[in-house]
């Protein structure tokens, strides 16, 4: 039987998602959005060209839940994006009260699917989504870390003049300023960077650079786009974890999970590495981290939590 991923936001991520999805003929594919024509209008675009890329699933869009009923998976982009000087923070109040709507909507229809959350700020809105939802929280995560451990394994690739596959990092904490990326735990070819800086291929300060280039990854592209923010390389994550969960890879992927005092945190979402295998978040894995790690996610986990306390101010239901 063929799976059914519903994906609920069908704009610029939405849409995206669809396209990767149908090319990769994961399952069959329903579009929802409040803007029903921007759904159905992707849905068409897309199913009009399987005949030339070979793909069997069925697209359509809706504005109606009960079209998305008994999904097997769930990703949802509902919200809205970041402009120009924004901070993913400044999305809270607005994205808080759609990702309510969302829950009620998914949780009578599709009480057992695997819910991927992309929608901004991060942490905060999946852990929203989660106690609003009531959903088991294996099987409610975010996506984050994939995206981040991307971008900074793309600009690591490209200094280092190395191809993408030999450089291997990963960017944990918060989907936001505070997010850290692992240079301890950062190789390439299984070579530590340290011996990178030692024998001068790279300096400690283009690191930094690097570094704080991959924190600011969204932003910069913010600044692009104007109208908008990222979203093939947030898809292409988005859809890896999709595809973890739907063939049971048990693939080890950095994603915003709940945390249960892995890494000395406590009922909050915040970007570890886990398995996603067929029931959901199947294990936070646990990686040592230096002294100055364990400081930077500290830190990024009390940002989180902050921001959550506000979210608890806007709506007390989250208490
Ligand atoms: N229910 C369903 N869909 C909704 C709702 C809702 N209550 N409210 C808004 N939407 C839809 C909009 O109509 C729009 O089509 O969500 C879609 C969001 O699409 P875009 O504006 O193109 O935003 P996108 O770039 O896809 O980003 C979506 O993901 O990465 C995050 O920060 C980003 O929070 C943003 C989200």
């Amino acid at each position: 039987m063929k799976k059914k991923i519903t994906l609920i936001g069908a704009g610029q991520i939405g849409g995206t998602l669809a396209h990767l999805i149908a090319i990769k003929k994961l399952g069959d594919i329903v579009l929802f959005d409040v803007a029903e024509g921007i759904a159905k209008g992707k849905a068409l675009d897309i199913a009009q060209s399987s005949p030339i890329d070979n793909f069997d699933v069925n697209l359509s869009g809706t504005n109606n839940y009960e079209d998305t009923k008994n999904s097997d998976a769930i990703i949802i982009t509902a919200g809205v994006p970041r402009k120009p000087g924004m901070t993913r923070d400044d999305l809270l109040g607005i994205n808080l009260k759609i990702i309510k709507q969302v829950s009620e909507g998914i949780k009578s229809t599709s009480p057992n699917a695997f819910v991927i959350c992309i929608t901004n700020p991060l942490d905060v809105i999946v852990m929203a989504l989660q106690r609003y939802s009531k959903f088991p929280k294996n099987k409610v995560v975010g996506m984050a870390g994939i995206l981040d451990s991307s971008r900074f394994k793309y600009f690591l690739s490209k200094e280092l003049k190395v191809p993408i596959g030999d450089v291997e990092t990963l960017v944990l904490g918060g989907h936001g300023d505070t997010m850290v990326p692992m240079l301890n735990h950062t190789k390439i070819r299984g070579e530590p960077i340290e011996n990178f800086i030692k024998s001068g291929k790279i300096t400690k300060d283009n690191i930094e650079k690097i570094v704080d280039r991959t924190r600011k990854g969204g932003a910069e592209i913010v600044k692009y786009l104007e109208k908008g923010s990222a979203y093939y390389a947030p898809a292409a994550s988005g859809v890896q974890m999709l595809e973890s969960y739907l063939k049971d890879l048990k693939k080890e992927l950095p994603c915003a999970a709940f945390l249960e005092n892995e890494y000395g945190a406590k009922d909050i979402y915040a970007g570890v590495p886990v398995i996603i295998g067929k029931n959901g978040v199947e294990k936070v894995v646990q990686i040592n981290l230096s002294e100055n790690e364990k400081n930077q996610f500290d830190k990024s986990i009390n940002a989180v939590k902050e921001l959550f306390d506000a979210a608890k101010k806007i709506d007390p239901e989250l208490e």
